[in-house]
């Protein structure tokens, strides 16, 4: 890496990254690889993935390394025989590897799942890269009434949030007329309905821009990664719902724009390389190199943008609608959607039924009050039993 990209603040940082086999994870690591003088790992996790995590450990000369699987406990102490890397497995484990000092982690489990590491990690006051917008979704009041409790500091990663992070002016929010957040509609945006009823697993986690873990793919292909990433902004940002909009533009070149009251339209820009605001967060507040290949726009030629269509993508509705009712809504939404898109994945159900089954289950629910996390984890638990009620009615 040229000396100039490197970051001019010399302080080696320490950093766990939780979910480290999946998409962002590897991402962040080859990130990490980069910078060898500058970054140190403590905590690699994954749920099953165990070759991959022990080679990751090795690598990168892990403190600790834990599978939320506790069957792969034994696979992942063999792995790691002759080596001085503790081993850990289960929810407790997953916590621990949180709660060891570092100086930064990437939250980058997917799903519900990750909410109670995160937590372990804002605890502490660490910076906290956050992929995982589920947890935000299922949890984002008592997830940020922790953040400011224990002084943590909360770095978007989303490529949106993180787009919107860069232009947002906090000084003067009263300034901003709205945010709007890019979609790029996934791989069936041009599809009819018939179509969408018959498309397969296989197609739905191929996206057409960016190479993401099987499950945000699908919510990529529902556009429900749009309505979570609407409750994701609502929390992360101060505005308020209605001042959020979305807007389909195929090309994920624009991130995300913030508007202000003056006319001004600040976006951040880039091509569709998560390495971009991976290495954003990594750094904050510097920057560093990444090999993100840099944007041409004039060979890029025209950027397209569209109004979403409801018919089409029920999701984003249903998401809009579970942020205005609060309490438990937006906790059903996403659990529902989890069991759905898991169901989808396995064959069981149809890609349109994954919409309905959230549908129905937030009928079948209506919300409460949210008062503390163990209501969250109540909640989370019968919205999935719910919902897999649901599957074949
Ligand atoms: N990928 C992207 O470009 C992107 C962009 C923006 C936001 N995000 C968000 O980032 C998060 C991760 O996405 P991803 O695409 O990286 O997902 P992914 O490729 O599926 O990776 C998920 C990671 O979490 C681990 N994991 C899965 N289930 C778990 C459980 N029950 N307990 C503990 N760990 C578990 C996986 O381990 P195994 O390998 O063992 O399964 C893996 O390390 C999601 O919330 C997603 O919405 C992703």
């Amino acid at each position: 890496m040229e000396a100039s990209l490197l970051p001019k603040n010399r302080k080696i940082r320490t950093v766990s990254v939780l979910g480290s086999t999946g998409s962002i994870g590897c991402n962040t690591l080859d990130l990490v690889g980069r910078y060898p003088e500058q970054y140190r790992v403590v905590a690699l996790t994954a749920n099953r993935s165990v070759r991959e995590l022990a080679e990751q450990a090795i690598k990168f000369d892990a403190k600790m390394a834990v599978v939320a699987d506790e069957s792969c406990y034994g696979a992942l102490k063999e792995a790691l025989s002759g080596t001085n890397i503790r081993v850990g497995a289960g929810q407790a484990a997953l916590v621990e590897a949180a709660s060891l000092p570092s100086d930064w982690v990437m939250a980058s489990i997917v799903g519900a799942a990750g909410l109670e590491p995160t937590l372990s990690a804002i605890r502490r006051g660490a910076i906290v890269a956050l992929a995982n917008k589920e947890c935000l979704v299922c949890a984002g009041d008592l997830v940020m009434r922790e953040v400011l409790e224990h002084n943590a500091t909360l770095l978007p990663v989303d490529s949106e949030h993180n787009a919107i992070f860069q232009v947002f002016d906090f000084e003067q929010p009263e300034k901003i007329s709205h945010v709007t957040l890019t979609a790029s509609g996934g791989p069936f945006y041009q599809n009819s309905l018939e179509e969408m009823a018959k498309v397969t697993p296989c197609q739905a986690v191929s996206h057409p821009n960016w190479d993401m873990g099987a499950k945000i793919s699908v919510d990529s292909a529902t556009m429900m990664n749009k309505g979570l990433e609407l409750i994701e902004a609502y929390h992360l940002f101060p505005v308020s719902e209605d001042k959020i909009e979305i807007i389909v533009h195929p090309q994920s070149v624009v991130h995300s724009m913030v508007s202000y009251v003056d006319g001004s339209v600040l976006a951040q820009l880039g091509s569709p390389d998560m390495r971009t605001p991976i290495s954003y967060t990594l750094a904050w507040p510097e920057r560093i190199g990444t090999p993100a290949r840099q944007l041409d726009l004039a060979r890029l030629g025209r950027l397209d943008f569209f109004e979403p269509d409801p018919v089409r993508f029920p999701a984003l509705k249903l998401a809009r609608e579970a942020l205005q009712t609060g309490g438990s809504a937006p906790t059903i939404l996403n659990a529902a959607n989890e069991i759905a898109v898991h169901a989808f994945l396995e064959g069981k159900i149809g890609f349109l039924e994954i919409s309905r089954i959230v549908e129905k289950t937030l009928d079948a629910m209506g919300s409460t009050d949210l008062k503390c996390l163990q209501t969250v984890h109540e909640i989370d638990r019968e919205a999935r039993r719910v919902s897999a009620g649901f599957m074949g009615n």
